[in-house]
């Protein structure tokens, strides 16, 4: 995949850039990082940036900029409305997704909450391949129901399928026999499908989903938050697209939706998100909520600095070069794992590495969220932290049941261009002494459970005191290593 060849064989992801700003960086001992998992309620979104060595939580708003896009940022025009900073914003898009109408907002969720109100009815269904956390937390405010239709493959943790993010058209079909096509708010596809592992769907997985929509009148959403790991997988891995630049590929995609929301805290390697979309209609039904919960329909909550950056970074993501950093570097950091049989989602995905948890801890009971027990033991390994995406990030039945996750992953995300290669030897490295110490590892309880998105802000503790023990084997096999 890497256009340069080393000559000793070894596969390399060489960086096509260089850094020229850093951060200095804070590894606390082990000591000191069970105290602050501690303080956290064994909750990684609840830990200090200054208590974190390598922060792979998120991909979210944590990209590296270009110089390109710093520079930008200096001729921002602020001005509550008309600023040239959202036509600049406005014209990229169009030239980009090919779309007349564009809603801006403040992130991607925000886009979710306006969709949400304005097409989601109660009763009503929104098939999509995938649900995301706060997508399916709108879709579920506003009364409506989210049917899952990946295809079988994207469920199987290992596989070689290259699109594990497809959705099975048969199972669309049916589901819009069972429901009727008037109960569909709208179909919904999500690129870089993120919570079974950053896994793309293939431009003719998308197509076939736009003749069912067709035939049935019903709108196709494309969710293209991850869109530029999706693009470089398409580009990489669909025969008939090898030929195609990304540009040309983002506009077939496009070309076969009806809308296209994003969180530019992904998409474009800023901070925002928005909607475009080609139904003037649907534009006029949906430009009211923009004044009511973002801001005016020329920033809609994003700062002008942002919707700059946004704009150049939009561009660099049609530079195959400038996506390629980051799966090629998740590539790496998965053959490495695999190499040591750490369970790990295969094939490699977008937005971060995913370790099988299932697997990993496959003696902790779902009901103690192994997910969520190996992120808090990772914390201790190595200060590194990640996101548990599993049970814990599921919502609870309105009676209460608690709803087992398909998977039990903890994400190790890659925002891009962020790490070096030694660091991700590093995460490699504890998480090989973590597997190796993997029985030492014991479950969680909630002490605190919010009722919604209880992942963000939840604590729990574990259930005995195996976190004091692997401090004390991690000092035993490191010595006085930090
Ligand atoms: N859709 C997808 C596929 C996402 O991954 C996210 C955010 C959103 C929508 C919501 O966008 O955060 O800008 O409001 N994902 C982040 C993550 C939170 O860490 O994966 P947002």
């Amino acid at each position: 995949m890497a256009k340069v060849k080393f000559y000793g064989g070894e596969s390399v992801p060489l960086e096509m850039h260089k850094v020229r700003i850093v951060q200095k960086l804070n590894l606390p001992p082990v000591e000191r990082r069970l105290e602050a998992i501690t303080e956290a309620g064994n909750n990684t979104f609840l830990l200090r940036n200054a208590d974190v060595f390598m922060d792979m939580l998120t991909d979210s708003g944590v990209n590296a900029m270009s110089d390109q896009q710093q520079a930008a940022m200096m001729i921002a025009d602020d001005s509550y409305a008309g600023s040239a900073t959202y036509t600049r914003l406005e014209a990229k898009l169009q030239d980009i997704f090919g779309m007349d109408y564009f809603l801006p907002a403040h992130q991607g969720r925000a886009c979710e909450n306006i969709l949400g109100q304005v097409l989601v009815t109660p009763g009503s269904v929104v098939p999509m391949n995938y649900h995301f956390t706060t997508t399916k937390a709108h879709i579920t405010l506003n009364g409506g129901i989210v049917e899952e239709l990946v295809s079988d493959a994207g469920l199987e943790v290992v596989s070689v399928h290259p699109f594990k993010g497809n959705m099975d058209v048969a199972k669309l079909q049916s589901t819009i026999g069972k429901h009727g096509a008037d109960k569909i708010a709208f179909v919904r596809m999500e690129a870089g499908t993120n919570l079974i592992g950053g896994q793309p769907f293939s431009l003719e997985n998308l197509a076939d989903i736009r003749k069912v929509c067709d035939q049935h009148r019903l709108l196709l959403v494309l969710d293209a938050s991850l869109l530029a790991d999706n693009l470089h997988f398409i580009k990489n891995r669909e025969e008939s697209c090898k030929a195609l630049s990304i540009r040309e590929i983002t506009r077939k995609m496009a070309d076969l939706c009806d809308l296209i929301y994003f969180s530019a805290r992904k998409l474009g390697c800023a901070r925002g998100g928005g909607m475009c979309m080609r139904s003037e209609e649907l534009y006029r039904r949906m430009r009211g909520l923009v004044p009511l919960y973002e801001g005016f329909l020329t920033y809609g909550g994003m700062s002008v600095r942002e919707m700059e950056a946004l704009t150049v970074g939009l561009e660099e993501t049609m530079d195959e070069e400038v996506i390629n950093q980051g799966p090629q570097f998740i590539g790496y950091m998965v053959d490495e794992l695999q190499k040591r049989d750490i369970p790990v989602i295969t094939p490699a995905g977008g937005l971060g590495c995913h370790i099988n948890a299932m697997k990993f801890v496959d003696h902790i009971p779902q009901a103690q969220y192994p997910a969520g027990a190996l992120a808090s033991a990772l914390y201790i390994a190595g200060g590194i932290r990640g996101m548990e995406r599993g049970t814990l990030s599921e919502q609870r039945e309105p009676d209460g049941t608690e709803i087992f996750a398909n998977m039990e992953l903890v994400r190790l995300a890659l925002p891009r261009r962020v790490f070096t290669l030694s660091q991700v030897k590093y995460a490699v490295d504890r998480l090989e002494w973590l597997y190796a110490n993997r029985r030492m590892i014991g479950g969680l309880v909630f002490t605190e459970e919010p009722e919604i998105l209880r992942f963000f802000y939840g604590r729990l503790a574990p259930v005995s005191n195996w976190q004091e023990k692997l401090v004390a084997k991690f000092r035993e096999d490191f010595g006085d290593s930090l």
